[in-house]
C-alpha cells in the first residue's frame, strides 16, 4: 500500500506517481483494432479508456481525418489516459463520467453520429492491484470499490446495512454463490459485535464460515458481487448499449468485450433485440413487438483469447468480445 501524505502536495505527487505507474495490458488488441473502422474518418469512442492501451493502438491505425475520444468514470484512467494520448490530434478529449450518460456527453459535444465504440468492461489491472482501492480481497484496506470516487455508496455500506436477505440475494445474483445465505447470516452476525469495514474483516468472516476448501472462489465471487452491485455494472450496461447502438451511423460498429456470463448475456440479448428478434411473449399468433433489424451481430459465437495469450496475460482468460454493425437506422425515428 502506497502512503499517502495528508497535505495537497502530497496527494498530487502521489497521484502522479499513480499516473506513472498504471499498468494495464490490454486485451484482444489486435481483434478491437480489425474491428473498428477506425483507418477512414469518423468518430470513435472508447468509452472503457483505463489505461488507454486499446485507444492508443485504435490511434495508431486511425485515419488523420479521423476524431477519437475516450471515457472512464474513474478520475485516475481519465488522467493516464489524457498524458498517455497527449500527441496525438486525432484524440479530441478524454471524459470523465459513467458510460450511461453517453447520449449527453455526445449531445454536448455537438455529435450527431459516432462510427464505431469500443466497451472493454470491467476493472483494469490498477483498480484491482492497488489494494487501498479496496476491489481486492488480497490485503487490508477499507471495504471501498469504488469506480467512480465522487460516487457515494461504497461496498461497506452495502455488507453493513443491507438485512440477511438482501445480502444473500446480492451473492446470488451477482456472484452466482451456492452459500450466499450462510455468508450473509455471518455478516448479519458478526457486524453485531464489530462493524466490517475493511477487506480483511470480510475475508475473516467468509474464511471462518466457508472453511479452507475453495475458499479463494467463494472470496473471489462474494468480492466480484459487491463490486457489481456497488458500481451498478450491469445496469450501466443495460443502459448504455441502446444509446450508443442509437448513435452509430449505417456502417459503424461496436465492440464489447465481457468477462462474466451476467455481462455476456446483456450484450447478446442487446444485439439480438436490435437484430430483429422477436421478443413477444411464447404463444402470442402474431409479432406485436415491432421487431426490426438495425444491426448485424459479426460475431455469431464471441471470440475469445488465443492459448498464447491467456499463457502471456491470464486476465484475457475469460473474455469474451462481440462486435455488430449497424446496418439500418431506427423505425423510431
Ligand atoms: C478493463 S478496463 C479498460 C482498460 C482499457 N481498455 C485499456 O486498454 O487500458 C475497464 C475500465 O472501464 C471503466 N468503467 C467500468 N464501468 C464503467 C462505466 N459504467 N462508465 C465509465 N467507465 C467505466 C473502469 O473504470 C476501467 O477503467
Amino acid at each position: 500500500m502506497t502512503l499517502e501524505r495528508n497535505d495537497e502536495d502530497g496527494a498530487k505527487s502521489n497521484e502522479k506517481g499513480k499516473v506513472k505507474n498504471f499498468v494495464h495490458q490490454p486485451v484482444l488488441l489486435n481483434e478491437i483494432v480489425q474491428a473498428l473502422p477506425v483507418a477512414s474518418d469518423g468518430v470513435f469512442f472508447d468509452l472503457t479508456v483505463g489505461g488507454a492501451g486499446h485507444l492508443e493502438e485504435l490511434v495508431k491505425h486511425s485515419a488523420p481525418g479521423a476524431s477519437l475520444y475516450g471515457l472512464d468514470r474513474d478520475s485516475l484512467a481519465v488522467a493516464v489516459a489524457t498524458e498517455r494520448l497527449s500527441t496525438y490530434p486525432q484524440v479530441k478529449r478524454i471524459i470523465n463520467a459513467p458510460f450511461s450518460t453517453f447520449s449527453q456527453v455526445i449531445r454536448e459535444l455537438e455529435i450527431e453520429t459516432i462510427s464505431g465504440a469500443l466497451l472493454d468492461l470491467g476493472v483494469s489491472s490498477p483498480q484491482i492491484d492497488w489494494a487501498e482501492r479496496g476491489f481486492s480481497f488480497q490485503g487490508e484496506a477499507p471495504l471501498d470499490m469504488r469506480m467512480d470516487s465522487r460516487q457515494t455508496l461504497t461496498a461497506s455500506e452495502l455488507v453493513n446495512e443491507l438485512d440477511a436477505t438482501e445480502l444473500a440475494s446480492l451473492f446470488w445474483k451477482y456472484g452466482e454463490e451456492k452459500r450466499s445465505r450462510r455468508i450473509a447470516s455471518a455478516i448479519v452476525a458478526s457486524r453485531e459485535t464489530q462493524v466490517i469495514d475493511t477487506t480483511g474483516a470480510l475475508r475473516k468472516v467468509i474464511s471462518s464460515t466457508v472453511g479452507p476448501a475453495n475458499l479463494t472462489r467463494t472470496l473471489a465471487r462474494i468480492f466480484q458481487a459487491l463490486r457489481i452491485a456497488v458500481n451498478r455494472e450491469l445496469d450501466e450496461l443495460e443502459s448504455v448499449l441502446p444509446q450508443v447502438i442509437d448513435s452509430l451511423r449505417v456502417g459503424g460498429k461496436v465492440a464489447v468485450i465481457s468477462y462474466h456470463s451476467l455481462e455476456d448475456r446483456i450484450v447478446k440479448q442487446t444485439f439480438a433485440r436490435y437484430s430483429g428478434a422477436c421478443v413477444c411473449p411464447p404463444g402470442m399468433p402474431i409479432c406485436a413487438c415491432g421487431a426490426h433489424k438495425e444491426l448485424q451481430p459479426l460475431t455469431k459465437k464471441p471470440i475469445g483469447a488465443s492459448e498464447e495469450e491467456v499463457k502471456s496475460n491470464p486476465r484475457s482468460r475469460s473474455a469474451k468480445l462481440r462486435i455488430a454493425e449497424r446496418i439500418a437506422l431506427s423505425r423510431r425515428g
